[in-house]
């Protein structure tokens, strides 16, 4: 029987309101909704979102089937389409032969050798952080940690990719990047309704943003034409359309430019701020790490070669990005209908990949609420469905700045614990924010830093068995607990 004949095999999934089906639940708490979802229904879950139907994917072979085996099936779709307002065709928003394209012309600065000339510009950047932080320790102020890890972040990618000084106390800092979720995902509101020519606040601050934005690249286009330098600036300077063979436009080049620092900057602030807090809040993962740091690194910043022998660290970050995956959903639209699991897909239906419900799953996690880098051994890594961690996606559309963000993970890591110890100001509770794109805490991160002295003695061994992990408040914001 083929699938036009046979009765559709439906996923199970909750039944949801009329007209509206699961808006209700999706908008009062998103991450908590989806994960129940995995809880109740299982790892493929078919439910009404408004006019769209969702299949919520997380059974590593259909999570394969969508973003490898059978990628040419799944596009972007609508939510990505939201995102053209302000990222225009870049990398992220495209598909086809134009995102191939794009993809071809910047890869070589993201493979995994070339990213290791960040290395000095992330030291730099993470040393006039820190200094910083050694006037606040010694005065007893606090440091607002998601403010100064965005601001790192922007700096080193900025520095390292288009050799450009962004200040980053204007353009693209928080209130920028606050502006673009905002008016990317506040669509459907009733002055959006009104003719095109109808000033609206939503408008004025696509206008806001674009000026903002059209400086930094005016800015970073006229030193590379002045000093030649910048090596992602200088590819997509001289790339060409693989069609026409002319150069990329100049709104190509700042829709590409506009994409990598929105994607790149802000993604790896919120990483380092739940990695730099679960460590904090987990004495034993602190040892742990101290006596790496110590023995890998003795006191110097970290370079090319020590940054890959700290093995640990790398634990530890792999370890966050389960628990607190930046990048928590994605999706996808069927353009043929599919299957997937068994369960029959139609064309136009939206596929939600969603790496925190993914890296929560209790077949592949043991106490998914627990911190636990030894997760992380290449034994234990080899054991699990690879498909059951993506915090970079998977396959030809995976994070293109993957190595990039896992090496200046590591450095920053390394390089904070070599010289402070961070605790949360007390009663200062954690909590995920209404999360939108990435999965930021909910408020601002106030922490004090105390700085270690020079030499302080570090337990050298490592705990002889291995440490089970401890489900601390911390691990658990997006049940509010
Ligand atoms: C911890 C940090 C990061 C996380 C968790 C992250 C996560 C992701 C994920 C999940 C995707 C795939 C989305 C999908 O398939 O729909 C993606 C794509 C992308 N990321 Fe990242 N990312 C991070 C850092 C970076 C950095 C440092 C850059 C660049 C400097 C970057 C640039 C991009 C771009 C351009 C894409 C689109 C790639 C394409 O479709 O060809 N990301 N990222």
């Amino acid at each position: 029987m083929t699938t036009a004949t046979r009765a559709k095999n439906r996923a199970p999934g909750p039944k949801g309101a009329p007209l509206l089906g699961s808006l209700g639940p999706w908008k009062r708490n998103t991450a908590e909704f989806l994960l129940g979802l995995q809880r109740d229904y299982g790892e493929i879950v078919r439910m009404q979102l408004g006019p769209f139907t969702v299949h919520q994917v997380t059974e590593p072979e259909a999570v394969r089937r969508v973003l490898v085996e059978n990628n040419g099936n799944y596009v972007r779709g609508p939510l990505y389409e939201q995102f053209r307002v302000v990222m225009g065709k870049g990398l992220l928003t495209t598909d086809g032969e134009f995102w191939r394209g794009h993809r071809r012309a910047v890869q070589p600065v993201f493979l995994k050798n070339a990213v290791a000339d960040i290395i000095p510009n992330l030291v730099q950047a993470t040393n006039e952080m820190l200094e910083g932080w050694e006037r606040k320790a010694a005065a007893g102020e606090p440091v607002d940690l998601m403010t100064d890890m965005l601001k790192l972040t922007l700096v080193t990618l900025s520095r390292s990719l288009f050799a450009y000084d962004i200040n980053p106390s204007t353009a693209l800092l928080k209130t920028i990047v606050d502006d673009v979720v905002e008016v990317m995902f506040r669509r459907g509101v009733p002055s959006e309704m009104l003719p095109s020519w109808v000033p609206t606040e939503r408008k004025r601050k696509i206008t806001r943003i674009h000026r903002a934005f059209d400086r930094v690249v005016a800015d970073v286009r006229r030193q590379y034409a002045q000093t030649g330098e910048g090596p992602l600036i200088g590819l997509m300077e001289q790339a060409a359309d693989p069609e026409t063979g002319r150069p990329w436009t100049a709104q190509q080049i700042k829709d590409e430019l506009l994409t990598v620092y929105l994607a790149g900057h802000e993604t790896t602030a919120v990483a380092l701020c739940w990695t730099l807090l679960s460590v904090a809040h987990h004495p034993h993962v602190q040892e742990e790490l101290d006596a790496e740091i110590a023995t890998v690194l003795g006191g110097a910043p970290p370079d090319a070669a020590t940054a890959e022998s700290l093995t640990y660290t790398k634990m530890v970050v792999d370890e966050s990005l389960r628990m607190h995956p930046p990048i928590w959903i994605f999706p996808r639209a069927a353009v043929e209908p599919d299957e997937l699991g068994g369960y029959d897909v139609d064309a136009g239906d939206s596929i939600l990949l969603s790496p925190l419900v993914s890296h929560h799953n209790p077949r592949h996690w043991d106490n998914p609420l627990a911190f636990d880098p030894y997760r992380f051994t290449p034994q234990a890594v080899k054991e699990r469905p690879r498909m059951a961690y993506l915090p970079f996606g998977s396959g030809p559309r995976q994070c293109v700045g993957n190595f990039m963000a896992l090496l200046e993970l590591r450095v920053i890591v390394a390089m904070i614990n070599q010289r402070f110890r961070l605790s949360r100001v007390p009663g200062d509770s954690l909590q995920y924010g209404s999360p939108v794109i990435s999965l930021r805490p909910v408020k601002d991160v106030m922490v004090t830093v105390r700085a270690r002295e020079r030499g302080t003695a570090v337990p050298a061994a490592r705990p002889a068995a291995h440490p089970a992990g401890s489900a601390a408040p911390l691990s658990c914001p997006h049940t509010g607990s």
